[in-house]
Formats: structure tokens, C-alpha cells, sequence
């Protein structure tokens, strides 16, 4: 299975069993994260393990109810540069760990918003040019069946809906299919999609006043896993693209980052 295959397994896991992987399963979790791909070069994401999630958990808050506090035997602290696009750029990174240590048999739930920098103290060392983003919980799932999505498991917005103008040409749904089944922060599914012939627009939907305060910027991280998303699956169809910036002004959506298609690389490329 690579990892556009688990786009469509993965799900959040919520019930973790609080047993500590093995030492092997947390070396290969380590590979994973050193190997993660970055969005921009110059846009530092790291991934710092705190193997001690019981310590870690103790700290947490929950935002609403208990969103933002999910308890797991261990946690991946997400941090990124201070620049702009550090959120996009993060969920990115992110996201390629999720796939691929879910690939593992590993249990994930990305949190954010439940952990500030002072609660890392003595769990795990955070640079002081570097902000936490986002969390992913992981460990071994309490109900092994759990860890993979069920069919039909998926809640997501149609993709007309998502589309807010130009045609889905048929050889590349997959890639829309992708993006449409990317986790979000509340499963709020900010992307948005302008399609113009082989020119993909991503933008990341405006919400109301109430639900931006209750959003923060975290649909930031969720348009950085989508694009993960549709990234994966553009390689995994032999596809060679671009990335571009070619901004356009909507109303009801912000411009994020234009995906140019490029037709048949030679050789089909890996996925990962
Ligand atoms: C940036 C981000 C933050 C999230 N934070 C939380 C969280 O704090 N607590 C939680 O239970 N789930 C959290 N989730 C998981 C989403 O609720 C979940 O991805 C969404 O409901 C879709 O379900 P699925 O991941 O099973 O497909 C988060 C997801 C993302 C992408």
C-alpha cells in the first residue's frame, strides 16, 4: 500500500490503547518524520516525538468539549518556521507522516489548538524560532478494525460543491477525490477548487465572522494536507507539475497556490 492508496484508509483515531509502541515501531515512526517532505525549502517543519504522552496529555486543554485534547500514548509536536505560509507549509509535512505511519498500522489524530509552547517543558525541546502548529496524536488503536476507514466512512462536501468554477476533466478526478478526503479542523473542508485546463486553483473558503474566531487559522494547516493530498495523488498518476503563484481575486474564497499540470513524466514516478 503507498501512501495514495491510504488517502482513502486513513481516519482519526480517538481511542488509543495507552501501551507504548514498540522500540522498532518508534524508530521506523523517526524515519518517517526525518524523511517527510517540505513544501517550501526555505520553510523549516519539524517533528519533535514525545514519547511520554500520559505527561504530555496531563497538559492539554480541550477546546470545545474535549476537541483539541485526544489521549494517546504519544504525540508528534508539528513546528514550523516564523514565516508566511508556515501553516500551509506544516500540514503539508504533516500530512506525508500521517499517510505514511498510518501505512505502518500506527493509530493518528492530528489536534491542534490544545497545547501551548510552555507545556512542551521538559517533553521536548522546541527552537526558539520555531512555533507549534499543530499535534498528531498516535499509538496503537484500542479496536484494530478502527484503524482503517470503513467504506462509505468519509463525510465530505460533493465536489461540485467544492468546484467554484471550470470543468473536472475525468483524468483528473483522483486528484479532486484526493483533496476531498483530507482531514480538516472540525472537518469544516476549507478547499476550493478554479479549474482552468491543465491549471489547478486552490483557495481556502472565507468563513463567517463567528466561525473564523472558532477556527483560528487552522483551515490554514487543512489547505497544507489537502495540497499534500492532491500532490500524492498527481505523482501517483505519473504526472509532472508545477507549483505557482498566480493569484486571482474571489469573493467567497482566498487564492492559495496554483497547481500546474504538465502531462506523462517518462518514468512513473514513486509516490512518496
Ligand atoms: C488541523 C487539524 C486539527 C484537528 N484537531 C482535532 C482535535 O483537536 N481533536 C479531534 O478530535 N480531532 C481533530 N482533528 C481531526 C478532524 O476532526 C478530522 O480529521 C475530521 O473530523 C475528519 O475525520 P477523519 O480524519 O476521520 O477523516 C483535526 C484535524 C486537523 C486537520
Amino acid at each position: 500500500m503507498d501512501l495514495y492508496e491510504n488517502i482513502m484508509k486513513r481516519k482519526s483515531t480517538r481511542r488509543f490503547l495507552m501501551e507504548p509502541l514498540s522500540a522498532d515501531a518508534m524508530d521506523r515512526v523517526r524515519k518517517e518524520a526525518d524523511g517527510a517532505p517540505k513544501l517550501f525549502e526555505n520553510l523549516p517543519v519539524e517533528f519533535l516525538i514525545v514519547e511520554d504522552g500520559e505527561k504530555l496529555y496531563g497538559r492539554m486543554s480541550g477546546i470545545i468539549g474535549t476537541y483539541g485534547k485526544v489521549k494517546a500514548p504519544h504525540y508528534i509536536i508539528v513546528a514550523a518556521g516564523k514565516k508566511p505560509g508556515f501553516r500551509q507549509a506544516a500540514g503539508y509535512s504533516l500530512e506525508h507522516l500521517v499517510l505514511a505511519i498510518n501505512n505502518l498500522g500506527i493509530a493518528t489524530c492530528i489536534t491542534a489548538g490544545g497545547l501551548a509552547a510552555e507545556d512542551l517543558e521538559g517533553l521536548a525541546e522546541l527552537k526558539e524560532d520555531m512555533l507549534l502548529v499543530a499535534a498528531i496524536a498516535f499509538g496503537p488503536p484500542e479496536v484494530p478494525e478502527e484503524l482503517y476507514a470503513a467504506q462509505r466512512y468519509h463525510k465530505r462536501k460533493p465536489l461540485p460543491d467544492l468546484v467554484l468554477m471550470g470543468l473536472v476533466k475525468r483524468k483528473y478526478k483522483d486528484i479532486f477525490d484526493a483533496a476531498r478526503l483530507a482531514p480538516s479542523y472540525m472537518n469544516t473542508q476549507p478547499w476550493r477548487f478554479v479549474i482552468e485546463d491543465e491549471r489547478i486553483h486552490l483557495f481556502r473558503a472565507r468563513m463567517g465572522f463567528i466561525k473564523n474566531a472558532l477556527l483560528k487559522s487552522n483551515n490554514k494547516i487543512d489547505i497544507g494536507i489537502a495540497l499534500a493530498h492532491m500532490v500524492i495523488a498527481i505523482r501517483h498518476k505519473g504526472l509532472r507539475f508545477s507549483l505557482k503563484s498566480e493569484p486571482i481575486e474571489y469573493q467567497e474564497a482566498e487564492y492559495v497556490v496554483t497547481i500546474e499540470l504538465k502531462g506523462h513524466s517518462v518514468r512513473k514516478e514513486r509516490s512518496s
